[in-house]
């Protein structure tokens, strides 16, 4: 059994050091004695080199290695700060238009030997079209692209429907669970059955500690990405000890 993955995602937060450090230092205190669960915080690039004792992921990353690409932070700068690297979150798809350099940014994280999670979902409207299917599919099959089955194994899958995230609304624990196995199934045809089963799949989308249960014990969720529950540290330990 793998153990549960819960994933913090602090977005653009908190806005200084001295506040990030202690949001840290407050979930590293509160999970400590929590144990068969893996806590990753991804907080902004900047905070990265500051936080130590739990594990750390990126929430994003440029694909080229280096070079003239102003503003850009490469998977070789990650790979010394951090583990894990969030792909192809929503908030990428929608505000930087992030789509095609999905599996650009999948292979060279891969190729830094950094574990990428890679964000899937589909929006209210195509959810409203039946499209839900058909969207994740394209996006699996897409970030997925010419990689290996044997470079694929460290891929970690979120589920994330975009309707979900940062409203307050998150998806019920059936329907999850449905996209759950919707999801293997796009795994499995592109891979192989034994490979899917292995993939660690993960909810994400208004997780509160009220809710966090469901997803990991009922629905078989690998784990869960909080976003806003995650500023919260004694909120996201909560999370954290309903979830193992
Ligand atoms: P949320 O965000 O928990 O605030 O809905 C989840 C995410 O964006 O990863």
């Amino acid at each position: 059994m793998i153990k549960p993955l819960i994933i913090a995602n602090w977005k653009c937060n908190p806005t200084g050091i001295k506040q990030a450090k202690a949001l840290f230092n407050s979930v590293k205190n509160g999970v400590k004695g929590i144990k068969r669960r893996k806590v990753i915080i991804c907080p902004p690039f900047i905070y990265l080199p500051m936080l130590k004792g739990l594990s750390l992921g990126a929430q994003n990353c440029f694909w080229e290695k280096e070079g003239a690409y102003t503003g850009e932070i490469s998977c070789p700068m990650l790979k010394s700060l951090c583990q894990y690297v969030l792909v192809g979150h929503s908030e990428r798809r929608k505000y930087f238009n992030e789509k095609d350099e999905i599996n650009n940014k999948l292979k060279a994280v891969l190729d830094a030997k950094l574990i990428p999670v890679l964000c899937v979902g589909e929006t209210q409207e195509q959810r409203n079209q039946d499209k839900t299917e058909a969207v994740l599919k394209e996006q699996i099959i897409s970030a997925l692209d010419s990689i290996s089955s044997s470079r694929f194994s460290s891929v970690i899958i979120a589920y994330e429907p975009v309707w979900a995230i940062g409203t307050g609304n998150p998806c019920d624990v059936e329907e999850a669970q449905k996209m759950k196995l919707l999801i293997q199934k796009i795994i499995s045809k592109i891979y192989s059955s034994n490979i899917s089963f292995k993939t660690p799949v993960l909810y994400g989308g208004s997780v509160k500690s009220n809710n966090a249960e469901g997803y990991v014990k009922e629905a078989g969720f690998n784990g869960l990405l909080v976003g806003g529950a995650s500023l919260d540290a004694r909120e996201f330990i909560e999370i954290v000890k309903q979830a193992v």
